[in-house]
């Protein structure tokens, strides 16, 4: 792969990993992706908390987001089995915390995809992680004081490829 826009149209999301673990030096790399980011005012508030998949933590948030659900135990957890995730989370008064960690988690993404690692941004467990248990969750993730979750990202060797998603130029884009 030769550079960032190779892995803007080569990434996709991963929802088939195998067991293969992450090495320190990879995560290294996909963190240092997303601390790179840039930030409103430069205020570099993301956190970012890297858990394994096979983590407590991980079954008990898998539990609540299913409960809040009110849904069946699903085939697949939220994480697809990855070995690794990533949490970001930020301040919740910082107006841009949403955007920034957008973006960092953006960054981690790519730099999966230039690592030839597969990757799925997860959302689905924000009202699990900003409801009742929040405090709970939040201390158990390691985040900030005052800090909420935005999103997480799940990493790992893909299993399977999957083609880029289409897009369609003409109904999403003006010039005027
Ligand atoms: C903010 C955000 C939240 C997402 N949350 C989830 C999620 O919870 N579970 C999931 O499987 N994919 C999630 N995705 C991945 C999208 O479904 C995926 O990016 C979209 O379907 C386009 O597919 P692609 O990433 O393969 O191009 C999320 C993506 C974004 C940007």
């Amino acid at each position: 792969m030769n550079g960032i826009l190779d892995a803007i149209e080569k990434r996709s999301s991963t929802r088939s990993y195998t067991e293969q673990k992450l090495t320190q030096e990879e995560i290294a790399v996909l963190i240092k992706a997303g601390l790179q980011a840039p930030t409103a005012r430069n205020e570099q508030e993301i956190h970012f908390t890297v858990a394994e998949g096979t983590n407590p933590i991980v079954k008990e948030i898998e539990d609540e987001k299913n409960s809040l659900n009110g849904s069946a135990q699903p085939a697949v957890n939220f994480y697809y089995n990855a070995p690794t995730l990533i949490f970001l989370s930020a301040d919740k008064d910082f107006p841009w915390s949403a955007v920034d960690a957008g973006i960092a988690v953006e960054n981690i993404s790519l730099a999966a995809e230039q690592l030839g690692l597969g990757s799925v941004i997860i959302g689905c467990i924000k009202a699990a992680l900003r409801g009742e248990k929040k405090d709970y969750f939040a201390k158990a993730l390691a985040f900030p004081e005052n800090y909420e979750f935005e999103i997480a990202i799940a990493v790992g060797y893909k299993a399977a490829e999957k083609v880029p998603h289409d897009f369609d130029e003409a109904k999403n884009v003006s010039y005027i």
